[in-house]
């Protein structure tokens, strides 16, 4: 574990965190009671049956989604204090997010991809900062390919150097191999890890794969809206 920062030494920290949606004659209750801290530089896995709320979890810890009630820090920001402005503001260059299905602009190139929310964070050398990072991952010789002219390995690489290059606080994995093929999916988890590794940046992992969790320092599960178990791996390959 590496505490590095000053200041708060977590990451995340949630109180009775709930989440309900739908209508107010029908609603649904989704986060159901989350009390949650994860430390600075922490890499943690969320398992879970599909419907349990992991995605939902997920978006309400990275800003994407107001919770409906309850306490939450996040790098020391309090996001229950937010509005969605608040919170947009509050994400960018702090939180890193890598999605299932890449999710990458379809009319940018890999380098304008991974630069754009760096400009938008008022970076004024986001393109080299972009084209370094693809480097990294192993993506120089695509830089100028548009995300349709990659492999789906090669878009999740283009998302994993999106996801890090502003160098964020916290990194969010929402199943990022579940579009991939086995082999595929092992080195994007290698590269995932160590750029995380590289950057002491805290991450949160979605994931099926229980060799995925193994690497992990810490594994929570979550049945029915809350989390049901958190254990500590005796020894990971993330530390
Ligand atoms: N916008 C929504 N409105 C109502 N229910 C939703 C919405 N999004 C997700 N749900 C429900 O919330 C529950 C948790 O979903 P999700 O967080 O995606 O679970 P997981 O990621 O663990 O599969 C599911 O029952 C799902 O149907
Ligand atoms: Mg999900």
């Amino acid at each position: 574990m590496t505490n590095t920062s000053s200041g708060d030494p977590l990451a995340i920290s949630a109180r009775n965190l709930t989440l309900t949606l739908g209508s107010n004659a029908a609603p649904t209750e989704i986060l159901r009671g989350i009390d949650l801290d994860i430390a600075k530089g922490e890499v943690v896995a969320l398992l879970g049956p599909s419907g349990s709320g992991k995605s939902s979890l997920m978006a309400v810890l990275s800003g994407l989604e107001r919770a409906t009630g309850g306490g939450l820090t996040v790098a020391g920001a309090d996001f229950s204090g937010m509005d969605e402005d608040g919170l947009a503001h509050a994400r960018r260059g702090r939180i890193g997010i890598v999605l299932q299905a890449f999710h990458l602009l379809p009319t940018m190139t890999a380098t304008e991809n991974v630069a754009t929310p760096m400009e938008l964070a008022g970076s004024d050398d986001a393109q080299p900062r972009a084209k370094a990072e693809l480097e990294a991952v192993g993506l120089g010789h695509r830089t100028d390919h548009y995300p349709t002219q990659l492999s789906g390995g090669e878009q999740q690489r283009v998302a994993i150097a999106r996801a890090i290059a502003p160098r964020p606080e916290l990194i969010f994995a929402d199943e990022p191999t579940g579009n991939l093929d086995v082999s595929t999916g092992e080195e994007i988890v290698k590269l995932l890890f160590e750029r995380r590794a590289e950057t002491g940046a805290t991450l949160l992992v979605i994931t099926h794969d229980k060799s995925l969790a193994q690497k992990c320092e810490r594994v929570l599960t979550m049945a029915d809206g809350v989390i049901v178990s958190d254990t500590k791996n005796a020894k990971t390959a993330a530390a």
